[in-house]
């Protein structure tokens, strides 16, 4: 059962918007399917949770009295990577996983307490963070069957994004950051090899990595992730997602002596290659920024590509 109506934040709402009908049909599906999972799984879905931007994501409390939370995404991308390596994580470096349905894009989760990101600390005690918690979540074996075609690797996905996009939306930054990002693009493709690549993350900001509410096995720094995209990539393109943050203090400063900085930073914690993730960084800063313009975030997207414009 549940005690609240279904609240979509507004990024949602436009996530979902912008997938068309099937997005229209999923918001209109969603209280039936809320009430559906919460009967099969024996839960009380409970307040919604923000934070997310792809997501109806709520408290739940499960039948023996365990606080929970429900996630239910938006049918955008396959689910499934997510599912898996959660499974496969086994609560190591990321969330406990307490029931799934990938076909409808809802997992139930162990309950998390607070998000990295609202913490007064400063970037580099949250690099620091990020970086033990992702050393703890690259243990996740890699499954035997998992492969990876070297065509469908993510830094070609990103160039053809970068190209699509900056056409669609009308050149929404200069032609210099276009340029730079595809020829780091072409260069972390050109890197890329199958035997070295891990299940990585895919999207750790400080959003998606939670305090664990009790100290666990698999949770040493304290904290763990949620929301994996779970793919075959080198380890330092997580790192170039985290080094793609930090735009307040990018564009408040001194941008590239800053970068640069956190960079060093998140090579000198994991021992890999600084300048791999300086690239991916920026791929990610371009990209990111051009994907949220995409859906109508300008107030998410306008910063990455502002910050990119001082980097190039
Ligand atoms: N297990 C959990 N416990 C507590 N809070 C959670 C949990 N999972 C997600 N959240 C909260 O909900 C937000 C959105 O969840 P997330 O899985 O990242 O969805 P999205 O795909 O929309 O980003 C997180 O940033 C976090 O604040
Ligand atoms: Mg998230």
């Amino acid at each position: 059962m549940t005690d609240q109506a279904i609240q979509l934040q507004d990024v949602v709402q436009r996530k979902a918007a912008h997938l068309g009908v099937r997005g229209e049909e999923w918001v209109a599906g969603l209280p039936g399917l809320v009430e559906d999972l919460a009967r099969t799984w024996s839960i009380t879905v409970g307040p919604p949770l923000s934070g997310g931007t792809t997501s109806y994501v709520a408290q739940a409390r499960t039948a023996d009295g365990q606080n929970a939370v429900l996630k239910v995404a938006v049918p955008e991308h396959d689910f499934g990577g997510q599912v898996r390596t959660l499974l496969d994580a086994d609560g190591h470096g990321y969330v406990r996983l307490l029931a799934h349905d990938i076909d409808r894009h809802a997992i139930l989760m162990e309950a998390l307490g607070q998000p990295l990101e609202d913490l007064d600390v400063s970037p580099e005690d949250k690099i620091a963070t990020l970086c033990t918690t992702l050393r703890r979540a690259w243990q996740v074996p890699r499954p035997p069957g998992l492969t990876l075609d070297p065509a469908g690797e993510k830094a070609r996905g990103l160039a053809e994004l970068v190209n699509t996009l900056w056409e669609r939306l009308g050149h929404p930054c200069s032609e210099r950051v276009v340029v730079q990002a595809l020829t780091y693009a072409e260069r972390r493709a050109a890197a890329f090899d199958l035997d070295r690549a891990l299940v990585v993350h895919g999207d750790p900001h400080p959003a998606n990595t939670l305090r664990v509410l009790t100290p666990r096995p698999g949770a040493e720094s304290g904290f763990v992730f949620v929301d994996p995209d779970g793919f075959l990539a080198d380890p330092t393109y997580d790192l170039g997602v985290v080094l793609r943050d930090w735009c307040p203090q990018l564009l408040a400063g001194d941008a590239p002596a800053l970068a640069h900085h956190y960079c060093a930073l998140l090579a000198g914690h994991t021992g890999l290659d600084e300048q791999a993730i300086w690239e991916w960084g920026f791929l990610e800063r371009v990209s990111t920024g051009l994907y949220a313009l995409s859906f109508g975030a300008d107030e998410l997207g306008q910063p990455y590509l502002d910050s990119a414009e001082l980097l190039v």
